[in-house]
């Protein structure tokens, strides 16, 4: 693959590859000293056009401590703002010769719509509600980490499922590992026919968490929402809010999860977001450098003459 712009459409080895590569990474950034300079000489360009803390910090710091020319395009003080298009601005990105773009862009598909017009791979990091690949590989390691092989374990996904690329990407990352997948939310935030993605659907949390290894919260993406009826804030809680009483459902020693930002006190109970013994959301954020490291590494090495991966 030259690009990274979903899970779709990776191999089952293929998303073990980059797992397995990740963990040097994790091991680097343990040390005092972090650097790597395999990528030195290489210009990265992260271009976002949605806000991110997380994915635009983690991207920004995996290229510097990969030896890379990390800069960062903010689409709210860049020429978007006087009318000019994405592809003239895929294109101006291209004319400086950027050797891996990272996007995130609020339309599905847009991240695609860059990539076909540039020459270096393009890593999206986030579009829309379509898919957020590296949100979904920096899980996967972090369940692994914590809970062994992939395969075979319970995993719920709770919230607003119709909008999250979060949840779409982890439903074809865990089902494609072997996964059991059940997703959960109000009606009105199901998508038709889910059952397609070989998960199974419920609107009853309880019912849900019955078992499960890992329970995988999600934020009310409510700047996607269009018209969908969602339930007040305490409605939310009571029905499907992570409370510690809510949690002894699962598995006794089943992983929390959630890939913030989170609204605490509405889909996650602090007790149980803040419990390291429980939660893994701080440990998300640190997965998420080693990934994107990995990721950043493998796409270049085209780039750099190095053996690829696919
Ligand atoms: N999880 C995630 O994508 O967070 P940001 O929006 O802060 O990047």
């Amino acid at each position: 693959h030259r690009n990274l712009l979903g899970i779709a459409g990776l191999q089952p080895w293929e998303i073990q590859y980059l797992l397995a590569e990740a963990e040097q990474w994790v091991a680097l950034n343990q040390q005092s000293s972090k650097h790597d300079d395999r990528l030195a000489g290489l210009t990265v360009i992260n271009a976002f056009f949605e806000n991110s803390t997380r994915t635009l910090l983690s991207f920004e710091i995996a290229g510097k401590r990969l030896g890379a020319d990390v800069v960062n395009m903010h689409a709210a003080q860049s020429s978007i703002k006087k009318g000019e298009t994405l592809i003239d601005t895929a294109m101006t990105l291209n004319a400086m010769r950027a050797d891996a773009i990272v996007i995130r862009h609020g339309s599905s598909g847009a991240v695609q719509l860059i990539a076909d017009k540039v020459d270096c791979p393009v890593l999206n990091a986030g579009d829309g509600s379509h898919e957020h690949p590296t949100q979904a590989l920096l899980d996967a390691l972090t369940i692994r980490r914590r809970k062994g092989e992939i395969g075979g374990l319970k995993i719920a996904i709770c919230g607003d499922i119709l909008h999250s690329r979060v949840a779409r990407s982890n439903i074809i990352c865990l089902t494609t590992l072997g996964a059991e997948v059940r997703v959960v939310g109000p009606p009105s935030l199901m998508p038709n026919a889910i059952e397609a993605m070989q998960v199974t659907a419920f609107t009853d949390f309880d019912a849900a968490l019955d078992g499960v290894d890992v329970v995988m919260m999600l934020r009310l993406q409510n700047e996607r929402m269009q018209g969908q009826f969602i339930p007040s804030t305490r409605e939310y809680r009571r029905l499907y809010g992570l409370t510690e009483e809510r949690l002894t459902r699962a598995a006794p020693d089943a992983l929390v999860m959630h890939p913030g930002p989170m609204n605490r006190g509405v889909e996650i109970d602090s007790n149980v977001a803040d419990d390291p013994s429980r939660s893994s959301v701080t440990e998300q954020v640190e997965m998420g450098v080693a990934m994107r490291m990995a990721c950043l590494d493998v796409l270049t090495r085209r780039a750099r003459k190095v053996e690829g991966w696919s």
